[in-house]
């Protein structure tokens, strides 16, 4: 009987076929799925990569709620015109701290992945409150209202210690210190922002929608923004992957 006779079986028994089936697709299961129980993170680590300041958090929280994911993705593929336009494309530790992650798939607006630096505080400020106002064409809805809503900085620990439970190494200290690391990174002047720089080691601390008083919707908003992407260096990264 040669090879293809022997095939016969197969062919002529649906049973026998179903269960060869069976046999090839779990073991191409197992074979991708194995290797995963032994490793301890699929995620490489990358210098650079740190939770979320209370403030940058409360604007993540923001962008969520306003569904800016509908317009805009987060990740920056590695095509060649992706990179030219927006930068060195994403790297897997660049969300390991966003749940949920905000890569999207629906591109009405640019990728933010890497906007953070790209425009001044003012700009994201004026853009945000009425982006027409910037871009006369852009069809982005305004959210003036942020400028005028006055974060709570009592419920931001809950918000900490939620995302710990998920994975997120907040320590002890950050979360006991959470709302005051809130008000310290909007406020240049504040007592605390020694303490929260050295609890967040060269996050941004500005008044970040320009105006005085507590801190504000826009102000987490606009930290957040001006914070992504910008974690990782990429010039250190490129020479160690030696690309470039
Ligand atoms: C209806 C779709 C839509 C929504 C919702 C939306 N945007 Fe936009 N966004 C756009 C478009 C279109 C542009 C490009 C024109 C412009 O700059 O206004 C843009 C531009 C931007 C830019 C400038 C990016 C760059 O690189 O020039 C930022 C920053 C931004 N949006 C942030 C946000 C944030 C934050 C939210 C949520 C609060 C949001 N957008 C919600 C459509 C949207």
């Amino acid at each position: 009987m040669s090879v293809w006779t022997r095939h016969q079986i197969f062919e002529k028994n649906s049973i026998v076929l179903i269960v060869g089936i069976l046999v090839m697709i779990a073991f191409g299961g197992l074979v991708e799925i194995t290797p995963l129980f032994y490793l301890k993170s699929t995620i490489e680590k990358v210098d650079g990569m740190r939770p979320y300041t209370p403030l940058e958090l409360a604007g993540r929280n923001i962008y969520v709620r306003e569904g800016c994911y509908l317009c805009h993705s987060q990740m920056v593929r590695p095509l060649r015109d992706e990179v030219e336009r927006y930068g060195h494309y994403s790297l897997a530790a660049e969300s390991m701290y966003d749940h949920p992650f905000q890569w999207g798939s629906k591109r009405t607006g640019p990728d933010l992945a890497r906007v953070g630096g790209k425009y001044s505080d003012e700009w994201h400020v004026t853009h945000l409150k009425n982006p027409r106002a910037i871009v006369p064409q852009s069809i982005m809805p305004g959210y003036p209202y942020l400028a005028q809503t006055e974060l709570d900085p009592e419920v931001i620990a809950g918000h900490l210690r939620t995302n710990r439970t998920v994975g997120v190494p907040y320590s002890d200290d950050q979360i006991a210190s959470a709302a005051a690391d809130l008000k310290a990174q909007a406020d240049p002047d504040n007592a605390g922002a020694e303490a929260f720089a050295k609890r967040y080691p060269k996050a941004v601390v500005r008044n970040f929608d320009g105006k005085s008083g507590n801190p504000t919707e826009m102000d987490a908003l606009v930290a957040y923004l001006q914070m992504l992407g910008t974690l990782v260096d990429f010039k250190l990264y490129n020479e160690k992957a030696n690309l470039r």
